[in-house]
């Protein structure tokens, strides 16, 4: 293990990175928070950072100049969470999600690997494209499943990314999660991480989304059948992995960990809105949609003795509290 207590969190107003730098500076790291704050709900976020902790180092700058400040900060790790987040927002402005996503990873991990500064990086289920849509799949009542092999295991790290088309996203989170691990950062196959001070919509986010709708009495329209699956990580979980990543960055530099719920934390959108009692319209398939992706956790469980405790009952059921509290609270 390093001595790790100086670090930046690069999207730290954001919903990972706001509860990650809340994690940290509850064990006493030294916690830098760089974002320009272009997510909804960043902004109140960071606000309530601010209150809880005056003395929080804040970057209101944007990725273009991340080069520039890690050359120059004084930390021992980067978190980098950063990023254009929406597969449909990078149909819309490809551009935009190139010059995020790819450049901007591109800048953080070459100065921080120019220095031997471990950066943990925040990648994505989207990099395997539509090499998961080829896995054959049974049709159950309110969820597809995978049939074979993957049956209860889901997608682990040696399963292919090539070959197939994977969205304007997946191919600049993937271009960021090569250049990370070249420069000997770590990268996390992130599935659906979902928790407190996330604020989803219908682009980004959905459990949050789906939870937000309910609260405000908005209707919700699910995109294809709702038979989609997704497995389900609480951010306390996902908080105490990145915290072992950084304590073992020496270790694991160039790893790539697909980290989510794992198959005892899998959902459907049709099974999330029994549980809310949410009645949905329903809407044509999005493009590129994966019908079932979930991450099989057994790397990142034995190379950082880590495992999710937190279950989906429990962690809606706190979500749903904190989106009752901030809803009232913005009224
Ligand atoms: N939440 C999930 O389920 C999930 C799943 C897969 C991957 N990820 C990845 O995890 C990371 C964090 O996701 P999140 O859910 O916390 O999203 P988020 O939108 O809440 O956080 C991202 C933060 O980055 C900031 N940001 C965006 N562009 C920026 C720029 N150019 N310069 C500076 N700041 C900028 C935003 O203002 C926001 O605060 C992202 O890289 C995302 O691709 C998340």
């Amino acid at each position: 293990m390093i001595a790790i207590k100086k670090v930046l969190i690069t999207g730290g107003a954001g919903f990972i990175g706001s509860n990650l730098a809340r994690h940290l500076i509850g064990k006493g790291y030294q916690v830098t928070v760089l974002d320009n704050l272009q997510r909804k709900g960043s902004e109140i976020n960071l606000k309530r950072m601010q209150k809880e902790f005056p003395k929080l180092a804040i970057l209101k700058d944007d990725l273009d100049n991340a080069d520039k400040i890690v050359q120059k900060l004084d930390v021992d790790a980067v978190y980098h969470f950063a990023a254009q987040v929406a597969v449909t927002k990078s149909y819309e402005n490809p551009a935009d999600d190139f010059r995020i996503n790819a450049q901007g990873s591109f800048k953080v991990a070459s100065a921080a690997g120019s220095r031997g500064i471990p950066v943990i990086y925040a990648s994505t289920n989207k990099v395997y494209g539509d090499n998961v849509n080829d896995i054959e799949l049974q049709e159950l009542p309110t969820r597809w499943e995978f049939k074979g092999d993957l049956k209860g295991r889901g997608i682990s790290e040696s399963f292919s990314i090539d070959s197939k088309k994977h969205t304007p996203y997946g191919v600049s989170k993937l271009v960021g999660e090569m250049y990370v691990r070249e420069f000997g950062g770590i990268a996390n196959r992130f599935s659906c991480i979902y928790g407190e001070n996330q604020f989803g919509d219908a682009d980004q986010g959905w459990v949050s989304h789906f939870v937000f709708s309910k609260v405000r009495g908005i209707p919700i329209t699910i995109y294809g059948d709702g038979k989609q699956v997704r497995d389900l990580l609480h951010i306390q979980d996902n908080v105490r992995l990145l915290e072992q990543e950084g304590l073992n960055a020496k270790k694991l530099k160039g790893e790539v960990f697909c980290v989510g719920g794992g198959h005892d934390n899998t959902i459907s959108l049709l099974e999330l809105c029994k549980m809310l009692d949410i009645k949905p319209k329903f809407a044509d398939w999005r493009p590129a949609d994966q019908k079932v992706y979930y991450s099989d956790i057994t790397k990142a469980s034995k190379m950082l003795n880590w495992k999710p405790e937190v279950s989906v009952k429990e962690g809606i059921s706190r979500m749903s509290a904190w989106i009752n509290k901030i809803v009232k609270e913005m009224e």
